[in-house]
């Protein structure tokens, strides 16, 4: 079935598989177009991240890459208020490619009350009207496209600046993304399925709840893969962390009941890592109840090994939304509860915490 360009054309109208293909394009043509950009200093504090779904998941990524390269601390908050320890030093950085999400506006609105350095990454909307009459620089990204497929523009402002506050990774860059697009090539859907592990994924996902598991720097891709498979597959489908899972969930997958309605995908880690054998334990418990789908890390460097695994996981879920026969862009649930938010409830009057 995904041998079969027709239905592909079909059930993906819109070409959302060439589009997440196209991440280091993106995040190419995202780094030249902020180079020269005033704002483009690391600051002496952290970097806040404030945003939601498709947009903050940029944020999940550069929180990885600053940690494992030393740059600039790189934290992310997904709710309507901003974490009472943001200070001056800090810069806070609100993503939403919309430019009109609830929850993200409210937290930007809070920070510009508190008088925060902020940056602005978006498509239009609400936050780049309201940028431009504060004085707040902001991030053009290309409109037309749906959030979660505008990764790669939204990712380059956060790698410019993590980029900037350490060489290893600013050194790293351009290789990855002659990689990415290299690797990709192997995942298209001229490959057939039995040469294509995007496409053997998906069709091992088919029919089940996927629940993706990676290491902690891995966390932001393992929530990226779920995320797809929600978004694009239209899928119950969640993500956790190893070797946490082994203290908890475990217990579930070995002694709770039914669980071949569920189909375990490990993102390894590399082979070197401490963390290896563990998984491998986990593995090897989890094969005795329901097939595993176990993903190798596909290059050892960090940020190449990073990038591969995300497009891998963007792929499957077109691919699984093909298999499903359901359009993997509109998200129809996402807008009614958007028109809710917009429609009323208020902006609550608790000054405390962050809700
Ligand atoms: O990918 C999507 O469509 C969603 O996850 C959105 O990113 C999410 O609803 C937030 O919207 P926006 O990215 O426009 O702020």
């Amino acid at each position: 079935m995904l041998d079969d360009p027709d239905r592909l054309s079909r059930i993906d109208p819109s070409e959302l598989m060439g589009t997440f293909s196209s991440l280091p394009e993106q995040i190419e043509e995202g780094l030249a177009g902020v180079r020269d950009a005033a704002w483009t200093h690391p600051p002496s504090g952290r970097v806040f991240v404030v945003g939601m779904g498709g947009s903050a998941i940029a944020g999940d990524l550069a929180h990885a890459l600053g940690r494992w390269y030393g740059g600039v601390e790189v934290q992310v908050t997904r709710t309507p208020r901003i974490p009472p320890y943001v200070g001056q030093e800090d810069l806070l950085i609100a993503i939403s490619y919309s430019g009109n999400t609830w929850e993200t506006l409210s937290a930007f609105r809070q920070a510009l009350g508190r008088d925060l350095s902020c940056l602005t990454v978006g498509s239009g909307g609400e936050l780049a009207e309201t940028s431009s009459t504060q004085g707040v620089p902001h991030v053009f990204v290309p409109p037309g496209f749906v959030p979660r497929a505008a990764l790669g523009y939204l990712l380059a402002p956060l790698l410019t600046l993590l980029a900037r506050s350490s060489t290893r990774l600013e050194k790293a860059l351009p290789g990855a993304l002659t990689d990415l697009g290299r690797i990709r090539e192997e995942w298209v859907p001229a490959v057939p399925t039995e040469e294509n592990p995007a496409k053997a994924i998906a069709t091992a996902l088919e029919g089940k709840v996927p629940i993706i598991y990676g290491p902690p720097p891995y966390a932001g891709v393992a929530r990226r893969w779920q995320t797809q498979l929600n978004e694009n597959a239209k899928t119950l489908a969640w993500h956790s962390i190893l070797p946490e899972a082994n203290h908890n969930e475990i217990v579930g997958w070995l002694e709770g009941s039914n669980p071949e309605r569920f189909a375990p995908v490990l993102l390894m880690p590399p082979s070197d890592s401490a963390i290896h054998a563990r998984f491998q334990h986990t593995l090897a418990l989890l094969e005795e109840r329901v097939p595993v789908t176990s993903v190798p890390l596909l290059s050892e460097d960090f940020v190449t090994g990073l990038l591969e695994l995300v497009l891998l996981g963007d792929l499957v879920s077109v691919y699984l939304a093909v298999l499903r026969g359901v359009d993997p862009r509109p998200v129809g649930s996402i807008d009614r509860l958007k028109a809710a938010n917009r429609e009323g409830g208020g902006e609550g009057s608790s000054a405390e915490g962050e809700i």
